[in-house]
């Protein structure tokens, strides 16, 4: 099989490191990749948003299925473009894509699937929004309705605070993304992603992980794409999955294939769980980053067999072995992320760690200059490891980390804390 896998960061990394270990892969193409997966694949250079040039690109290579990493592709139609031209793909279409691109359809489908999630108002002016704060009180969520590359939810400790978010919003501050608002009862537990695999009537859990948002050690400091993950969640016990695929992702999927928009591809579901009652905080219709490199970690070769069966609509037929084992990744970010950082500062060390199925150093934000891996983003590498306990898995990521010599990275120490 010829693969393409679209997008570049550690996600991707971790789905092409996989995809490889699979005999059935004859070829991969990554576009646009990174130092990192240049290393195993071939990269391209290629418009990702632009479903033609991917359709055309697919053709000339002789693509047997196409692998979408992030979000912007799927929210542009890429998925779509593929499917009319013919291709298997792993990946929503544009209206299915709402379920991450547009917050107030999640709660709408929510609402029609009576799928359990915290209340909610949606408005499209500030008065009547600050009107619903002053009605519900605080502490309360301030939600920008659109993408906002994770940055359009404001936490609102009070009353005042909520209504200067409103205001921010409803002023331009997350661009078109804020031009609806939502508004939600600010829901306490603790947070965890489940992940599944749909094909439009069947949905395959693949497995559980926690991330870490704040940039600082002990959950402190602004948030960020994710400094850490690991998988499993054992918040998300075997009885809170069940409820949440009977309760919540069932429902939703089935709202979704009613309305004539059926889900295709991985969906990603962020849950707030209580007293061993899950709620959904959010949908995702692609797979965490740095949660994805935890999943392929343990999946190893199968993920590719999971993947191809889900483009083909044969999940029915599908089965996830699971060993008992646990992941880690530990993000080594820029100096300065989630704020301005440098680019192009040399890392060293890599060629010396020693990699195989229980290491592997996925490389986020890299490139090539002159011969050497440089930084070229944020998030830049994530040391990802596997053992019999998280604690092994814990002491394996650190000790790849500390492997590595670049002085202008840093990471956090304590990921897994909750958990270990
Ligand atoms: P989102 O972009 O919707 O994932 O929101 C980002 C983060 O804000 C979530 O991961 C939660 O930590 C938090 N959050 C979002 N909505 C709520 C809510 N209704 N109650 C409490 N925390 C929330
Ligand atoms: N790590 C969070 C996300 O990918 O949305």
């Amino acid at each position: 099989m010829n693969i393409l896998i679209l997008g570049g960061g550690g996600r991707e990394h971790a789905l092409a490191w996989a995809v490889m270990q699979n005999p059935k892969c004859d070829k991969l193409i990554v576009a646009p990749g990174n130092a990192g997966i240049a290393q195993i694949a071939e990269c391209a250079s290629l418009d990702i948003e632009d479903g033609g040039a991917v359709v055309e690109f697919s053709g000339e290579n002789a693509i047997d299925l196409i692998i979408i990493g992030p979000e912007a592709p799927l929210a542009a139609g890429v998925a779509d473009a593929l499917r009319d031209a013919g291709f298997p793909v792993f990946g929503p279409s544009k209206a299915a894509a709402e379920l991450e691109a547009s917050k107030s359809f999640t709660k709408e489908i929510c609402d029609a699937a009576k799928a359990p999630t915290a209340a909610y108002g949606h408005f499209t002016d500030a008065e009547a929004a600050k009107a619903y704060v002053r009605d519900q009180g605080a502490p309360i969520v301030v939600k920008a309705d659109g993408l906002a590359a994770g940055k359009g939810v404001i936490i609102a400790e009070t009353v005042e605070a909520a209504e200067a978010a409103i205001d921010d919003m409803f002023g331009g501050a997350f661009g078109g993304a804020g031009a609806e608002v939502v508004i939600e009862e600010f829901m306490t537990g603790e947070e965890a992603s489940f992940f599944l695999l749909v094909d439009g009537e069947d949905v395959l859990p693949i497995g559980t992980a926690q991330d870490h948002k704040r940039v600082g050690e002990g959950d402190t400091g602004p948030n960020t794409g994710g400094m850490g993950a690991y998988s499993p969640a054992p918040v998300l016990s075997d009885a809170v999955a069940e409820k949440a695929l009977e309760e919540i992702v069932k429902p939703t999927m089935r709202e979704m294939a009613r309305r004539g928009t059926p889900y295709s591809g991985v969906l990603y579901a962020g849950l707030m769980i209580e007293n061993g009652q899950p709620r959904l905080v959010e949908y995702n219709v692609r797979f965490g980053d740095p949660e994805c490199q935890v999943l392929m970690m343990r999946l190893g070769a199968q993920a590719l067999d999971l993947i191809h069966a889900c483009a083909e609509g044969r999940l029915a037929e599908a089965q996830v072995t699971w060993a008992d084992d646990h992941a880690m990744t530990v993000v080594l970010a820029a100096e300065g992320y989630p704020g301005s950082y440098e680019k192009g500062t040399v890392i060293g060390g890599l060629d010396g760690l020693t990699e195989d199925s229980f290491h592997q150093m996925f490389h986020a934000g890299t490139s090539k200059k002159d011969g050497k891996v440089v930084a070229s983003g944020g998030r830049v590498l994530n040391a990802t490891a596997r053992g019999a306990t998280l604690a092994e898995a814990a002491e394996r990521a650190y000790a790849l980390v500390d492997g590595v010599d670049w002085p202008e990275g840093f990471c956090r120490r304590d990921i897994g804390w909750r958990a270990l």
